[in-house]
């Protein structure tokens, strides 16, 4: 498919973009909000529900051909040729403790006849920031403010880690990797741990250079990747393997990409 076919799906994810933030804005510091543990012991709350149920029936209807896997339900029509990629909520603890760093993903996964799989549509919608990101395959990635134009993002230049500002999300979940993820750290210009979607934004907009997370699932990355990817950035697991499928996230400018995959190998 050329990239202008795929200005439909882009309306439409930004449309099932508008509908999530109808329901996550309203239910934002709620005081009646109700969070409940699921059984790998992380909350959720009746406004993730909610959310993604919004949006699976609003692509039944108008994609009903196309799969869906989602954070809070499932995977739906696992052999169809395309599937929409949701994590309502992502950084429900933020959300559920009143930080606004909070966003919807929103990726479209297209199957190729090989087998192989890619992300070809993208949003992040971040509306307690006012910000929303977007890209297409072959269209380049954008960013909104508030009622202000989109504008064209594109990642930096640096190219040495002592230049670096690394971002991350915390030092959970590095096992093995724990010492060489903190000499990565100490080595950098500069780290924070800004985490969830931010940090990975922040690489496509060029504001930070590295982001990354060792144990993620699909619907935490598929919106990402594209976006880091056509804001002219890279995106794999900490394995160097390209894409989102790795079960954990890698975004950097693509200059440090190899020095980093070789840091933490
Ligand atoms: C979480 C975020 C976070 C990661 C966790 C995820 P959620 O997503 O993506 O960065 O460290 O593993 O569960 O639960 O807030 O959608
Ligand atoms: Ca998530
Ligand atoms: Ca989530």
């Amino acid at each position: 498919m050329s990239a202008a076919e795929y200005k439909d799906d882009l309306a439409l994810a930004h449309r099932l973009a508008d509908i999530a933030d109808a329901i996550t804005l309203d239910r934002y510091q709620a005081q009646d909000l109700v969070i409940s543990t699921k059984p790998d012991n992380t909350p959720v709350t009746d406004a993730d529900r909610a959310t993604e149920q919004a949006i699976t029936v609003a692509i039944a209807k108008e994609r009903p051909l196309d799969g869906i896997v989602g954070e809070e339900f499932g995977n739906s029509k696992e052999d169809a040729q395309r599937y929409w990629v949701i994590d309502p909520i992502d950084g429900t603890k933020n959300f559920m403790r009143g930080v606004p760093t909070w966003a919807t993903l929103i990726g479209l996964v297209e199957k190729s006849s090989d087998g192989s799989e890619r992300v070809v549509v993208g949003v992040v919608s971040a509306p307690a920031l006012s910000r929303r990101w977007y890209a297409t395959l072959g269209s380049g990635a954008f960013v909104s403010f508030a009622n202000s134009q989109p504008k064209k993002i594109s990642v930096s230049q640096v190219n040495s880690i002592a230049d670096a500002s690394i971002a991350y999300s915390d030092f959970v979940g590095w096992n093995s990797k724990l010492s060489s993820f903190r000499k990565l750290l100490d080595d950098a210009w500069r780290t924070r741990g800004y985490g969830d979607f931010w940090s990975h934004m922040l690489v496509a907009e060029g504001a930070v250079d590295v982001a990354i997370e060792p144990s993620l699932a699909l619907w935490d990355m598929a919106a990402l990747d594209i976006i880091v990817r056509e804001a002219g950035g890279k995106f794999s697991g900490t394995n160097g393997i390209d894409g989102p499928f790795q079960g954990s996230g890698l975004s950097s400018n693509g200059k440090l990409h190899s020095k980093i995959v070789e840091i933490l190998s």
